[in-house]
């Protein structure tokens, strides 16, 4: 059994023995793409949205910095994407760009409209943050630094209100299923909802019209990270098995600031920081940003981290500085929450550096999507991090990841209502697994031996001949991992995270270039030739690639 080339399913079953429920539209995730999409599945039919723990456990929630839209007077559409298209270094998707960023408006409106507050100024108008990469101030947030806390609880509330919308949390998706189509003219397979666990219930079968990947990214398959437990690559794994094209594995954001202090969370210090004046400096206390990009300490975010590791790499040392010390008796009043955590640990920006490493924070690539989220099985969509749609590019431009959560988490909802899909018609279906008797397991000391070797060969900078040896590696670890049956979350995660972790380096080891936020020592220049879409499948050793403009034609 290796990672690449997995059993199709996680578990045995056989589905007329579990206890099964129909919706109309299934969503697998609660943060802002989930809860979005399931606000506005539920003004059609019957909606359910699951969330692996509490419904709160998201990276929506522990977003600081805020929503990327243009709300000034003095701003522009057109710079909004001219900023997003820079940071994306050749490889977003124009159209997709065009939609998020002519969408927003309308959706910050709808936001204030459910009761989202934001921050603003005496004059009543929206107070706009700084970030990298942003041409001018554009960010809106809530609480100076708890924009996540107060979009879900928004979110959350407008969810509540929706007679048709159910909310499950600590429910399990395990598996999406799959129907072969029949009639004329189709082929394949289509979604049909998910096999799912709940501590409670056990497994269930959920039989659903449209079933939606919106279960974010993968960062926990990295030793650092910023992402909350919950992040381990599900909806890679789960669309991988189920037969959907995945796109742009590769390409990682590691964000620029985490806190970095021995025992303690890898805590993110919101770009907002930087925004608002703090500098980076090293244990010298010299500044290195401003001999390595124009916007210096504000350059998107992925010159950012690699200036932090290079400069680290050529002086020595374990991390950085932030120093905040100017922001004085601002900083406390900005970012209230930021200010209390430190304090947590003694830390007082108005007098105290803050040690920041990067950290893995977004997983750009995911399920392939065209601009309605419409992956290549139908009755499957993806949303948000769990979704590829070639909006973000080789690197995200801060704080558009909110809003594409709310943009297409829109447009997502109204293609589910929108598409002609048949109803679920509760077919009898086994998921046979042939599984070996294996050996005792430590889930915990895989889980930790797989986030170190990510962290130290699919990090920041990427080397080919050790990217082959992690990718042995994983084939290796697979062969007694996902031959295994396990009855509890902890071994499901392990599992996915074996397989995203195995499917990003191999991405990471056929881009043979330098882009974005995928640096490759041994290729450090950009390859022209390269300005293409990555797409894998199961059954598939080689990508893909479609050059950027081309989305539409992999998804027909
Ligand atoms: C931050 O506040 O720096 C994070 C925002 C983002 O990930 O876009």
């Amino acid at each position: 059994m290796s990672a690449l080339e997995p059993r199709r399913w996680l578990i045995p079953f056989r589905s007329n023995l579990l206890p099964q429920m129909f919706c109309d539209t299934l969503v697998i995730g609660s943060g802002v793409a989930g809860l979005r999409v399931g606000i506005g599945a539920a003004e059609s039919g019957d909606t359910i949205v699951l969330a692996k723990d509490d419904l709160e456990v998201s990276c929506t929630s522990l977003a600081q910095g805020g929503i990327a839209a243009v709300t000034a007077a003095d701003d522009s559409i057109e710079q909004h994407i001219a900023d997003t298209l820079t940071a994306g270094f050749g490889l977003c998707e124009e159209a997709a760009v065009r939609q998020l960023i002519e969408g927003g408006p309308a959706e910050i409106d709808r936001l204030i409209k459910w009761g989202m507050r934001v921050d603003r100024g005496e004059d009543g108008c929206p107070q706009l943050g700084l970030e990298g990469g942003h041409s001018r101030p554009r960010i809106l947030h809530s609480d100076g630094d708890a924009t996540g806390r107060e979009l879900f609880r928004t979110l959350l509330k407008k969810a509540q209100s929706c007679k048709r919308l159910r909310l499950f949390d600590r429910c399990h998706a395990l598996d999406i299923l799959t129907v072969p189509v029949s009639g004329r003219g189709a082929s394949g397979t289509r979604a049909a909802g998910a096999i799912t666990w709940h501590p409670r219930y056990g497994l269930q079968i959920i039989w659903a019209r449209a079933t939606v990947l919106a279960s974010g990214g993968a960062g926990q398959v990295y030793r650092e990270t910023s992402n909350p437990t919950v992040a381990t690559g599900d909806a890679i794994a789960l669309g991988y098995r189920a037969g959907a094209w995945l796109a742009d594995l590769e390409f990682v954001q590691f964000h620029p600031t985490a806190l970095y202090i021995a025992g303690a969370p890898r805590h993110l210090i919101s770009e907002a920081v930087r925004g608002e004046g703090a500098l980076l400096i090293d244990s010298h206390g010299d500044r290195f940003m401003p001999a390595r990009h124009p916007m210096a300490d504000l350059a998107p975010r992925d010159f950012v981290s690699r200036g932090i590791v290079e400069h680290l790499a050529a002086t020595g040392g374990s991390h950085v500085f932030l120093d905040a010390r100017k922001t004085g008796g601002r900083f406390a009043s900005r970012f209230p929450s930021l200010g209390r955590m430190l304090a947590g640990y003694g830390i007082d920006p108005a007098h105290d550096l803050i040690p920041v490493h990067p950290a893995a924070h977004f997983t750009i690539g995911g399920a392939w999507t065209d601009l309605d989220g419409r992956t290549s099985i139908a009755g499957l969509y993806a949303c948000g991090e769990a979704a590829a749609n070639g909006l973000h590019g080789a690197n995200r431009l801060a704080s558009n990841s909110l809003l594409e959560g709310l943009v297409f988490g829109a447009r997502v909802a109204a293609a589910t209502a929108g598409d002609e899909l048949a109803d679920p018609v509760p077919i009898h279906m086994e998921g046979a697994v042939r599984a070996r008797q294996g050996a005792e397991l430590d889930l915990s000391d895989i889980r930790s031996s797989l986030r170190s070797t990510m962290w130290r060969n699919v990090g920041i900078l990427r080397e080919g001949s050790r990217l082959s040896e992690v990718l042995s590696m994983f084939d290796f670890w697979s062969r007694y991992s996902l031959d295994a049956v396990f009855d509890h979350p902890s071994g499901w995660d392990v599992q996915n995270m074996l397989m995203a972790g195995a499917l990003i380096t191999r991405a990471a080891l056929h881009r043979t270039e330098s882009r974005g936020v995928h640096s490759r020592t041994d290729y450090p220049l950009l390859d022209p030739c390269l300005a293409c879409h990555l797409l894998w499948r199961v059954g598939e050793d080689t990508p893909r690639r479609v050059p950027v403009g081309a989305l539409s034609g992999v998804l027909a």
